[in-house]
């Protein structure tokens, strides 16, 4: 890790494990009965998909797609690259992606675009963070966790040159 870097919680696990519960609480009402497929982003996602599956009793698939977005750093290269596509077929199926943060939108734009074309019976977001003030493309979140601001955040699966993932909780990142 960088020695430099200061961390400073934004969003403390207790928080976390709370916001989580409650988008739990109203994925399980919406699909309970319908055995969804949960789309998770590679790699931002992994953490909270983990934590948001182990609160759904109820039949449900996971699947990942990887994309990436981001060179090093923490700025967005704009182009957004499928590195691992589908490899099943979600036509008919009840899509729920899953994603970490949705800050400028470019990723989930082009995201949703794409399953959008293999025609699922139904394709939802659930975010765990949203970052309103940075958005470029307009997408809707229709299960959203927390907003949060303008800051560079790693933690609960967030990273910055791939460090910090495995924080539990959200920090600000001050170079
Ligand atoms: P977008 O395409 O700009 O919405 O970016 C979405 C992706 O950028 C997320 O899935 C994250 O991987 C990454 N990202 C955006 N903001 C942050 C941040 O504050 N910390 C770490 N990664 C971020
Ligand atoms: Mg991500």
């Amino acid at each position: 890790m960088n020695s430099q870097a200061k961390l400073h919680v934004l969003v403390p696990r207790a928080e976390i494990d709370s916001t989580i519960k409650k988008l739990a609480a109203a994925v399980t009402r919406d699909y309970n009965d319908k055995n969804p497929l949960l789309l998770g982003i590679l790699k931002g996602s992994f953490v909270f998909l983990a934590d948001l599956v182990r609160q759904l009793n109820f039949p449900l698939e996971v699947e990942f797609v990887r994309v990436s977005s981001y060179g090093s750093g923490q700025q967005t290269s704009g182009k957004v690259k499928m590195v691992q596509g589908l490899k099943l077929d979600v036509k008919g199926r009840h899509v729920l992606v899953v994603e970490d943060i949705v800050d400028t939108g470019i990723t989930l734009a082009f995201l949703l675009d794409y399953l959008k074309k293999k025609k699922p019976a139904s394709l939802k977001l659930c975010a765990l963070t949203d970052k309103p003030s940075r958005r470029r493309v307009p997408v809707k979140i229709d299960y959203l966790g927390l907003t949060v601001p303008d800051k560079f955040l790693v933690g609960c699966g967030l990273d910055c040159d791939e460090k910090y993932r495995n924080l539990p909780d959200i920090c600000v990142l001050e170079e």
